[in-house]
């Protein structure tokens, strides 16, 4: 620290195509989402056999259901008939078989094929042959996550090297027990913006002073605007204000700390990305857990869960409101800011720089660039800026 670099402290943003173009969409969606683990939805939303609950990964709809034996198992949510979407709600039953609405052929909750009207008169229709296509599919921490791609190595190989850069490995996320955890509240944002914006503003704290006084109050190291919101790595994160007894708006600690926290957690305030679509948050009572839903170059869903202890849900008088305040406020104030980026980010005349505090968004880059695995379309490379010095910082 304190150390006098060449380093420029000015370096270039990606890109407004990299945020604007379709183009760099569609190749985002089978380069990064279709090739990825992506968290489609908490396990718990599917408690019992024939419960669903549906997603978009890229350009797929993914369909997880929970079998009669009670594994959860996930389907492209896609007829092998003439392609009709099965499901079209987020959630809901199916009931002992998924029955498709245009013709009728049913499959089993394990996505076989069980039936179809007049099936003795169409000997060719092997049931084998056309069960729902299964993807991938491994529950972590309380949450179902999907790949469309039969290569990719587990999940644990995705989301450990993230965890270890951040919080020093996986003690800290291990003792607030997410998947042990209960949903209170549940908020989707339908946010006018690109999810690469949304991630880059997770990672830096320059615009807390600017735009979060409620967070900043909790938190004063981020009204700095330096560090980041997503850790600074070791496991360290940032500490409650010594007024904020809890992380709610009021400042007041309504519940105790969750079951298999230190000490040491009393006052702390983690958060981490987990590329390519999630973001935790971790304070001493509750958890709030992001999941983003990429849908369009300017339109991504952010589905928001906070977390609490069942049995403290099940209290008399349990009431979350004063936890999920500051944080919608502040995810309010955040999905704003992203809203005015895509606005700009259309102007031919954009040329985005990152300021010291932000350099860190430089590693978002590197994994991103290198993800992509270079120009989206031949000949729709978006602007020129991009380059060698994204890395670096
Ligand atoms: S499209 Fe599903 S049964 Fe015909
Ligand atoms: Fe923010």
């Amino acid at each position: 620290m304190g150390t006098v670099t060449d380093a420029p402290s000015l370096v270039p943003a990606l890109p407004g195509g990299y945020y604007t173009d379709p183009a760099v969409f569609e190749a985002e969606k089978r380069r990064i989402f279709e090739r990825s683990w992506m968290c489609v939805g908490r396990a718990d939303a599917v408690p019992q056999p024939g419960r669903f609950l549906r997603a978009d990964v890229g350009d797929e709809s993914v369909l997880v259901v929970r079998g009669r034996d009670g594994e959860v198992r996930a389907f492209r949510n896609l007829c092998r008939h003439r392609g009709a979407r099965l499901c079209t709600d987020e959630s809901g039953t199916v009931g002992n078989s998924i029955r498709c609405v245009y013709h009728a052929w049913t499959y089993g909750l394990d996505g076989r094929l069980i039936a179809a009207p007049n099936m003795r008169r169409i000997p060719d229709l092997v049931k084998e042959d056309y069960g729902l296509h299964r993807l991938r599919a491994e529950q972590w921490q309380g949450y179902v996550w999907v790949s469309l791609d039969p290569d990719a190595p587990p999940l644990a190989a995705q989301v450990e090297p993230q965890l270890a850069d951040r919080l020093g490995g996986p003690a800290v996320l291990d003792r607030y027990g997410i998947d042990r955890l209960g949903t209170a509240t549940t908020i989707v944002y339908e946010v006018e913006s690109n999810w690469k914006s949304i991630i880059e503003n997770f990672t830096e704290c320059y615009h807390c002073p600017t735009i979060h006084p409620e967070l900043t109050a909790a938190l004063p190291q981020f009204r700095s605007g330096y560090g980041s919101i997503s850790g600074g790595g070791g496991g360290a994160g940032a500490t409650f204000a010594e007024d904020v007894e809890g992380f709610s708006l009021s400042g007041k600690a309504a519940r105790p700390r969750l079951p298999g926290l230190l000490a040491e957690d009393d006052r702390a305030f983690h958060g981490i990305i987990l590329r390519p679509n999630a973001f935790i948050i971790l304070v001493p009572d509750h958890v709030a857990f992001f999941r983003l839903e990429p849908q369009g170059p300017g339109h991504t869903r952010v589905v928001v869960d906070w977390l609490f202890d069942r049995e403290v849900m099940a209290a008399d008088g349990f009431d979350p409101s004063d936890a999920v305040a500051i944080l919608d406020i502040t995810n309010r104030q955040d999905f704003e800011a992203c809203r005015r980026c895509q606005l700009g980010m259309r102007s031919s005349a954009y040329r985005g720089v990152l300021v010291p505090a932000e350099h860190i968004i430089g590693d978002f880059y590197s994994y991103y660039l290198d993800a992509l695995g270079g120009p989206p379309a031949a000949s729709q490379q978006p602007g020129s800026a991009a380059g060698s010095e994204m890395g670096a910082s």
